[in-house]
């Protein structure tokens, strides 16, 4: 290869927005006209569309390729609004010149983009032809930044790749970043962030935040993003001086109309608030005998009159159930509790209410199954929260590609007999009374310059919002799709495949056959099954929870019948949720015929062999990507690597340890170094072994960066 056709280095800045040089010559001229627009429509995001177009063309035709205006017959490409289509829709079409028509200034935007990805990926201009709307209305993002960094969780709760990305000693102070963000959100249709940790500190709302709050809301805005706080529930109490947070107060629900008067004063279009109440030890309306409903209402009717949206997480499950029903308290499972909880009060929440549910009932775990709850709502704005945060999936060291996962999420039905009860339907109000709702995801995105950490991360992002625009994308297009905007076309294909299989692969080790819990207590990054065992339902005679009804804790029995029959069966039971649902002894025999035992030790190391398998693959991929993001991306697969190894040994040690079967193979026995010793949980531990890790292996391999030889 010589020395011109290797590609340059690239940080990974620009993400999917990198519009390159296109070298084909009989594609540059069917491009060429594209430089001349005509538009006859203006505001905020109709001039971010076409800063956007300008951007793209520089990058595509080169840096002369400044915009012409044109009139409307001349234009190659022409600008539009029809309010015909919906607001956030676009049609794209060419008549001998390409027409991006949007439904609005912000669906003209989402034209836009939609066109320049379809260039990107080397769409001829005349065969577009497209229109498109999304179903879900509030598409958006959950950071869980910490505007005072936090002793345990850092800059942002559960984000290592990184630090937050907003300068929050004076968010006014200009920074590019905030844009470029901006248009990446722009770009997916995302149309909603909520900046700050649903753990919030009440200074979030101090009147000395609103004029830097104001000023990053105008950047986001025009680019169609609106602007959201996480409110901490006892605000009065703690940043108002009131004795009380009750929510039948009246001193109180007069606090927050303030509150929010003075917020809407700076910011008319601000979308409203997220709030984590009577969960992990954060105030709610149970501090003051009161219920949901009461709690939201009374931040909910402040918000009203402006048009904002409350979200009121359903991540409940510490409340003391002991006063409950028999049968409440034979629910014992955290996996019940937010459907307890919450499903006697569907119908009951005022309209500018949305309940928000993760994806998933006990937590963030890797193959989950969908949460319950969202069928069992039928009478509430619901909103589904994803994460992408990969707080149980390694950090920004592991490669775990949600994609499949989260389609998997958004078309589970909830109404398997009609066929009529997706998860995307159901939050998109095309179900039950249909009332609109929306879908989130907890943010990677953090201050290190490719955005996320791990370049490959933010192809979780990418398919969150590609996802929350249609849902009947499949995650094979997406991978495709995002890896042809990142990569040349050789590399291409293999990352795509990568990514496709990624999320799988660290299941294998770190949670076989949908077993959860078997993290370190605190950052949920190492091994510790020793401290979990109860949680993952692990004792003597086998592993697992039985969560069927006949003998578990019958959360099985909160699916509709077709898919309650299924879990609640372990022969017909997905081998992805199998632990999830019950409780099997080692020895219980999988359909191979070996034992379930055997096939969780040859499931860990089949995981290790398969991430290094990615690192060769990628190692394969060298001088077909820019010497930077391949070195990036190298030395990532090579620290999981590590790692997964680490999971593997301290798990097949552990289970040997506490089922007492040896492998039939011999990999490990009662010999091995004890893996206690190397379970250092607790405080900071973890964080600090991590980066100890990274410095190891960077000083291994970082040395001789400059030369990508020395990766080979
Ligand atoms: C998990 C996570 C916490 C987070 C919580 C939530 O428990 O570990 O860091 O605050 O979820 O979603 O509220």
């Amino acid at each position: 290869m010589s020395f011109q056709e290797f590609p340059s280095d690239e940080s990974g800045y620009e993400a999917w927005l990198r519009y390159p040089l296109v070298e084909d010559a009989g594609r540059r001229a069917a491009m060429a006209s594209l430089r001349c627009v005509s538009c006859r429509v203006d505001g905020p995001c109709v001039a971010s569309a076409l800063s956007e177009w300008a951007r793209a063309m520089d990058g595509f035709l080169g840096e002369t390729a400044a915009l012409l205006p044109g009139g409307e017959d001349e234009a190659g490409v022409r600008f539009a609004v029809d309010t015909v289509l919906q607001e956030e829709g676009y049609r794209l079409f060419h008549d001998g010149s390409l027409n991006i028509v949007g439904g609005s200034g912000r669906g003209l935007l989402y034209g836009t983009c939609a066109a320049l990805r379809a260039l990107s990926l080397g769409t001829d201009p005349a065969s577009l032809e497209e229109e498109s709307s999304p179903a879900i209305p509030l598409r958006m993002l959950n950071h869980w930044d910490n505007p005072v960094e936090d002793p345990v969780m850092g800059s942002i709760e559960r984000v290592w790749g990184g630090k937050t990305i907003f300068d929050w000693t004076d968010l006014s102070r200009p920074n590019p970043r905030y844009r470029d963000y901006a248009r990446m959100l722009a770009s997916l249709g995302l149309n909603g962030l909520c900046i700050n940790n649903v753990n919030a500190t009440p200074e979030i709302l101090s009147p000395s935040m609103l004029p830097g709050l104001q000023a990053l809301a105008g950047i986001f805005r025009a680019w169609g993003v609106r602007f959201y706080l996480s409110v901490d529930f006892a605000s009065p109490v703690d940043l108002g001086g009131l004795p009380t947070a009750d929510p039948l107060d009246d001193r109180v629900l007069q606090w927050w109309r303030d509150k929010v008067a003075e917020i809407y004063a700076a910011i008319p279009d601000f979308g409203g608030f997220v709030v984590k109440a009577d969960s992990e030890g954060r105030p709610g309306p149970g501090d003051y005998g009161r219920s949901h409903i009461e709690g939201s209402r009374c931040i909910a009717r402040a918000l009203a009159p402006f048009g904002g949206t409350l979200f009121w997480r359903a991540f409940v499950y510490g409340r003391d159930i002991s006063k409950r029903t028999p049968h409440e308290r034979a629910a014992q499972d955290r996996a019940n509790h937010a459907s307890y909880e919450f499903m006697q009060l569907d119908g009951q929440f005022d309209d500018n209410v949305i309940l928000q549910i993760k994806r998933s009932a006990t937590d963030f775990q890797i193959w989950e199954p969908p949460h319950a709850l969202f069928g069992k709502m039928p009478r509430t704005r619901l909103c589904l929260e994803f994460d992408l945060a990969h707080e149980y999936t390694g950090y920004d060291v592991h490669l775990a590609w949600e994609g499949p996962y989260l389609a998997h999420v958004l078309n589970f039905d909830m109404a398997p007999e009609s066929g009529g009860g997706r998860i995307a339907d159901i939050v998109a109000g095309r179900t039950g009374r249909g009332l609109p709702g929306a879908v989130t995801a907890v943010a990677n995105t953090n201050s290190a310059r490719n955005w996320f950490g791990h370049l490959l991360s933010g192809a979780g992002l990418y398919a969150h919002g590609r996802l929350a625009w249609d849902s009947a994308l499949t995650p094979e297009t997406i991978s495709r799709e995002y890896a042809h905007l990142l990569f040349r076309k050789k590399a291409a294909e293999t990352v795509a495949s990568l990514l496709d299989r990624s999320y799988d692969t660290c299941a294998r080790y770190m949670s076989p056959y949908g077993l959860g819990f078997l993290y370190e207590n605190v950052h949920h990054f190492d091994p510790d099954p020793w401290s979990n065992r109860a949680t993952a339902g692990i004792t003597e005679d086998g592993l697992g929870r039985d969560r069927t009804q006949k003998t578990g804790s019958g959360y099985t029995a909160l699916f509709p019948r077709g898919h309650a029959d299924i879990f609640a069966d372990p022969a017909r039971c997905p081998a992805r949720h199998l632990l999830y649902f019950h409780h099997l002894p080692w020895h219980h025999s999988m359909p191979d015929e070996r034992t379930l035992i055997q096939s969780i030790y040859d499931g860990c190391y089949a995981g290790v062999e398969e991430v290094r398998a990615f690192r060769e693959t990628w190692r394969g991929l060298h001088g077909l990507i820019d010497l930077e993001r391949w070195a990036h991306v190298y030395e990532k697969l090579a620290l999981q690597a590590d790692h997964a190894e680490r999971w593997r040994d301290l798990l097949c040690r552990f289970f040997l340890e506490v089922s007492g079967v040896p492998d039939e193979h011999g990999r490990f026995d009662h010999s091995s170094p004890s893996p206690h010793a190397r379970v250092r949980s607790g405080f900071g531990q973890a964080v600090e072994d991590y980066r100890a890790r990274v410095q190891r292996m960077r000083a291994r391999i970082g040395a001789r960066r400059d030369d990508g030889a020395a990766y080979l």
